[in-house]
C-alpha cells in the first residue's frame, strides 16, 4: 500500500506495509537486487533525533526501513502507553523527506498474535541497576519486540540512538548472544541548541520545565569534565546529583558505568566510562548520558 496520508508527491513514494508477507517480499526483492537494508526501529512520533537515525541508515545501506510500533509490553501499568503520541501522517512525510523507502507499521496482531507466549530476557546490561531498577519489565518488552522486528524485517543493519544508551547495550548483547547476524549501528544523540536531547517525551514538558530541562545535559558535561580533570568519582557524582536536586529535578540515578558492560566504575582508569542519568521534572522523566 502506498502512503495515502501525504499530499506531497515525495511522501507518496514511501510504501506503508502492515503485514509481514508484503514486508518480506519487498526486502527479498531489494536483497536480490544486491541492496543492503538498514532498519530504524521506532515507536513513531518522529522528531529530528529519529531523522538523524534515518540519515545514519541511508549512509549504511541503499534501503532505509522504518518500523513504527508502540510496543505495549515495554510500558508498565500506569506509564504513558495510551497517551504516547501517535502521528502516522506526519511520520510518513518526515520519513519520505529524509529519503526513506518503506514503513512497517504492524497492527498488534502481527507482532503479538493470539497465544503469543515468548519473552526474550537479556541479562548483563539489562540488569545494570539503571533503567531496569525503575522500569523492571521494560527491557524484557524491548528485547522481545526488537527480536521480533528483526525476524520480521530481516535487515542487514539496525540503527539505535545512544540517547537510550542502556537499550543500545541490551540490543547489542542480545544480537551477539543469539547470533542475529545484524550489524547494530550506534548513532550519536541529537540535541537542541541548548543541549536538550531530542526525545518524544519532551512534548510533555511545560514551557517552564522545557527551559530548565537542558540543565541535565549541562550537569552531565560538567561532571565528565570534572572527572577528566581528576575529581574523585563519588565527589563529582554527588555534586552533580545535588546541583540537579537544587534546580528542582528529582534524580532517579546519576551514575558512572563501564561504557560497554554498564558495570559500576569506582574511578577513572583504562576502562571506557559513560555517565548515565535519569531525572524527573514535574510529570516528565528525562534520560541522558555522555562519554567521559
Ligand atoms: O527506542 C524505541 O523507540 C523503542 O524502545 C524500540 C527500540 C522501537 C522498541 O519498541
Amino acid at each position: 500500500m502506498t502512503a495515502q496520508t501525504a499530499s506531497d508527491p515525495v511522501a507518496n513514494r514511501v510504501v506503508i506495509v502492515r503485514d509481514v508477507a508484503t514486508l518480506q517480499a519487498a526486502v527479498a526483492a531489494w536483497r536480490a537486487a544486491g541492496e543492503r537494508i538498514a532498519l530504524v526501529p521506532t515507536m513513531g512520533a518522529l522528531h529530528a533525533g529519529h531523522l538523524s537515525l534515518v540519515a545514519a541508515a541511508k549512509r549504511r545501506a541503499g534501503r532505509a526501513l522504518l518500523s513504527i510500533f508502540v510496543n505495549p509490553t515495554q510500558f508498565a501499568p500506569g506509564e504513558d502507553f495510551n497517551s504516547y503520541p501517535r502521528s502516522l501522517a506526519h511520520d510518513v512525510d518526515a520519513f519520505a523527506a529524509a529519503g526513506g523507502d518503506l514503513i512497517f507499521a504492524p497492527e498488534i496482531e502481527a507482532v503479538y498474535p493470539e497465544g503469543f507466549a515468548t519473552t526474550v530476557l537479556v541479562g548483563g546490561p539489562a540488569k545494570a541497576g539503571l533503567e531496569d531498577k525503575f522500569r523492571p519489565e521494560h527491557f524484557a518488552g524491548v528485547a522481545t519486540v526488537v527480536a521480533k522486528l528483526f525476524q520480521q524485517c530481516l535487515p542487514d543493519a539496525a540503527i539505535f540512538g545512544e540517547k537510550d544508551y542502556q537499550q543500545l547495550k541490551v540490543v547489542e548483547r542480545m544480537v551477539r548472544d543469539l547470533d542475529f547476524g545484524i550489524e547494530i549501528v550506534a548513532a550519536p544523540t541529537l540535541r537542541a541548541k541548548d543541549g536538550l536531547a531530542f526525545s518524544t517525551r519532551n512534548e510533555y514538558l511545560s514551557a517552564a520545565e522545557r527551559a530548565r530541562a537542558p540543565l541535565l545535559y549541562a550537569a552531565l558535561i560538567r561532571c565528565a569534565g570534572a572527572l577528566r580533570d581528576g575529581a574523585a568519582m563519588d565527589v563529582a557524582l554527588a555534586s552533580a546529583r545535588a546541583s540537579l536536586q537544587n534546580a528542582g529535578f528529582a534524580v532517579d540515578y546519576f551514575e558512572a558505568r563501564h561504557a560497554e558492560t554498564l558495570a559500576p566504575i569506582a574511578a577513572l582508569g583504562a576502562a571506557p566510562v559513560r555517565l548515565l542519568a535519569a531525572v524527573r521534572l514535574g510529570a516528565t522523566r528525562l534520560i541522558d548520558n555522555v562519554a567521559v
